[in-house]
């Protein structure tokens, strides 16, 4: 049997219906913030990638789908093209291609469609994966500096996930200074790295030399306690893009945005300046980035185009998705746990537990002996539940209970007299 190639999937019905419904309900925000189609194509050369993402960044060195397009005729060149990972690359290529800063207004594009990253393939991540995008960009002039603009665009994008009905996002927030001041950081990133950099890995002993930045994307769980003790962006932004930060943050908390400050998200895209962005989701499990997002004052230049300074952001529509499915599942379920008893020994362990739960007013079901583990987890997650409460001997004679949560797959042990609380805290 062919199926369809690892990392790829099919969109069926009635799951189609949802993404149609998300993208009708872009289109509708776009248009009200007066923002236009437009469509690059799906592949690009690769220099272009290079240049404008990054040869440094993951992205580049590690996902991106490149084959060589070879000459037909002596008097062609043979090309090196590549499957676009994202967009606003080819973006910016096609406003210095047609000269869109002739108008000598902001261009708002947005976009909708396919990327492509070589990444390992898991929940919320593959390797053909779809972006709802947006970007602004044009002269000084029109004010494409502004952080009225970044404003703007934050606004809007809470505007659509109110639109498509997801809620519990948490918007996280940081600058990553600009051309002027990123020197001295990567200076400061410099000399704190080399005296820690024999003790990570591979990829941060080569960035620490050649981008120190992109150390900070490592997810390398040895490496993070030495990450987390690097100098920090903020103490090295130059008094622009201070002020501009401020007054971003200040026009947030006029519209009521609510955003938290994280000094250490730089994103893994090497043309962001100043503001950078990213929304995340409970419900997603690792890959809990629902969008992502910021500046990029330099990208236009770094590729031979004119000054034309943006912001813009993608969506991972596969993502948003995910998330309002989970979301509806767990709206049509009041089940908050399902009980598991580990053995016929323990049914009635189990019994006695989920009595004394629902007494107390928390919805639960019972399996039975016959479930393995992994079936009860699968039957867990089906019946809606939020956790699965396991009871075995270990846990009898302990007195405290294996609990899984079902949406971030996280185990933790929960003491009986905790447990009440532990489950019915959820959601609050
Ligand atoms: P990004 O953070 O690389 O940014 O991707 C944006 C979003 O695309 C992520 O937050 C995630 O939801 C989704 N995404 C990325 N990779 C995958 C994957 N392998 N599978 C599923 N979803 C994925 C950019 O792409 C920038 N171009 C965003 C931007 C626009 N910045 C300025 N303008």
């Amino acid at each position: 049997m062919i199926k369809a190639v690892r990392g790829t999937r099919d969109l069926l019905p009635p799951d189609t219906a949802l993404w149609n419904f998300v993208e009708n309900k872009a289109r509708e925000v776009f248009a009200r913030y007066n923002y236009q189609e437009i469509r690059t194509p799906v592949f690009e050369s690769t220099e272009l990638f290079e240049r404008g993402v990054g040869e440094e960044t993951d992205i580049v060195s590690k996902e991106m789908f490149t084959w060589e397009d070879k000459a037909r005729a002596a008097s062609e060149k043979s090309l090196s093209l590549t499957l676009r990972p994202e967009n606003t690359a080819g973006v910016v290529r096609a406003y210095i291609e047609h000269n869109l800063e002739k108008s000598g207004l902001l261009q708002k594009l947005y976009y909708l469609g396919p990327q492509f990253r070589r990444e390992r393939p898991q929940k919320g991540r593959y390797r053909q994966f779809y972006q709802i995008g947006a970007e602004i960009i044009g002269p000084p002039s029109a004010g494409s500096e502004l952080p009225i603009r970044d404003a703007e665009v934050l606004d809007m994008l809470v505007a659509l996930l109110d639109a498509v009905g997801l809620t519990g996002w948490t918007l996280f927030l940081n600058s990553v200074g600009c051309s002027n001041c990123r020197p001295a950081y990567n200076q400061a990133l410099r000399e704190a790295l080399a005296a820690v950099k024999d003790q990570m890995c591979a990829d941060c002993r080569r960035r620490a030399e050649t981008n120190p930045l992109r150390v900070l994307d490592c997810k390398v769980v040895e490496d993070q306690p030495i990450i987390e003790a690097l100098p920090k962006i903020a103490d090295y932004l130059d008094e622009p893009c201070r002020e501009h930060f401020a007054q971003v943050k200040a026009m947030l908390d006029e519209l009521g945005v609510p955003y938290q400050v994280n000094e250490r998200m730089v994103r893994g895209l090497d043309y962001y300046t100043r503001t950078t962005f990213e929304f995340t989701h409970g419900e997603l499990g690792a890959q809990s980035a629902v969008l992502g997002g910021g500046r990029f004052d330099g990208l236009s230049e770094e590729l031979g185009g004119p000054r034309a300074p943006g912001i813009g952001f993608a969506i991972g529509e596969d993502r948003l998705v995910l998330a309002l499915q989970a979301q509806q599942k767990k709206a049509e379920s009041a089940l908050q746990a399902l009980i598991v008893p580990l053995g016929k020994e323990m049914n009635r362990h189990a019994l006695k537990l989920a009595k004394e739960l629902r007494e107390a007013g928390v919805a639960v079901d019972v399996s039975d002996e016959s479930f393995r583990l992994k079936k009860s987890f699968e039957t867990a997650e089906k019946l809606g539940a939020t956790y699965a409460v396991l009871v075995g001997e270990n846990e009898m004679a302990s007195g405290e209970f294996a609990v899984k949560n079902l949406e971030s797959g996280e185990q933790t042990k929960v003491a009986r007299a905790g447990l009440l609380k532990y489950l019915s805290a959820d959601g609050i």
